[in-house]
């Protein structure tokens, strides 16, 4: 099911034939072989024409802005394939999994690669059902392509970073439950790390990011991940935005489920 993995280095000369001397000092220092090949190879079918900054550098993943076919802005999710902390934080949403049964948890680098699938398929169940995400555009190995959320080159703020009223916040805070509720019961997914961090606010929009860890709700703790992504929604509206007149988590827990068995 899983083409071998070919370590393939290229040599300087061959790789300099190949890029862009502009891409190539955007990516380079960061990325193995295998993923500039990659990236290239997107580059060549015509769905990145440019990649730019980077927007976002984390331990696991990196985030470009970039342009596509028609000038349209991308974002570019690009995993990197050497941290064995990665490993650590994702083995509790693999384990359990259908989509990873078969995979020998030591192979990292096939590891990542289904990860990036599995985001990109996460991406697109939620897409389709109506939740708010970035529209998902391709994925080759460990990179990702994505709508960008923003305006030229400047991402959105997340829900962090933006100073709400009491009215915004109320209305922000119900569209967040019910996309929880739309994507439990129509995409049949839990987001499993859905914080301030995790959600953008773009245009009057609420922009939920980050799936690559949402599980299916067959998932032997898709619960317990509900549970814990509700109260952190509430506590940082209750908390940080001092909002007074906020659901309980039991009730937005049964509002989710009761939904579901109606339908
Ligand atoms: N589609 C997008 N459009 C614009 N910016 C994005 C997009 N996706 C992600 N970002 C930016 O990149 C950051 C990291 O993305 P994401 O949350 O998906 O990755 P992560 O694995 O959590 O990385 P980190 O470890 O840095 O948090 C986001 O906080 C956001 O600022
Ligand atoms: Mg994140």
């Amino acid at each position: 099911m899983f083409e071998e993995f070919v370590e393939f280095k290229p040599s300087k000369r061959s790789l300099r034939k190949l890029k862009d001397k502009d891409l190539y000092e955007t990516v380079e220092e960061v990325f193995d072989s295998t993923t500039l090949l990659t990236l290239y190879d997107i580059m060549k079918k015509g769905i990145i024409k440019k990649v730019y900054g980077v927007i976002s550098a984390g331990k696991e993943a990196r985030v470009y802005w970039g342009k596509g076919r028609n000038n349209e802005d991308l974002a570019i999710k690009i995993y990197l394939t050497s941290t064995a902390e990665f490993r650590r934080s994702i083995i509790k949403y693999i384990v359990g999994d259908p989509r990873f049964e078969n995979i020998p948890l030591g192979n990292i680098r096939k590891i990542i690669y289904l990860w990036t699938r599995k985001e990109y398929r996460n991406l697109k169940r939620l897409y389709e059902a109506g939740v708010r995400v970035p529209k998902p555009i391709y994925f080759a190995k460990n990179i990702l392509v994505m709508e960008f959320i923003g305006k030229e080159g400047i991402r959105a703020p997340l829900l962090r970073e933006v100073d709400l009223s009491e009215e915004e916040a109320y209305k922000i805070l119900n569209t967040i439950l019910e996309y929880i509720k739309v994507m439990y019961n129509k995409a049949r997914l839990v987001h499993a790390d859905l914080s301030e961090y995790n959600i953008m606010l773009h245009n009057d929009e609420v922009v939920i990011i980050d799936v690559g860890q949402a599980v299916d709700i067959s998932h032997p703790n898709a619960l317990e991940f509900l549970k814990h992504d509700v109260e952190t929604i509430l506590r940082y509206f209750r908390t940080k935005i001092g909002l007074e007149d906020i659901p309980s988590t039991e009730e937005v827990l049964e509002m989710i489920l009761k939904w579901r068995n109606k339908k």
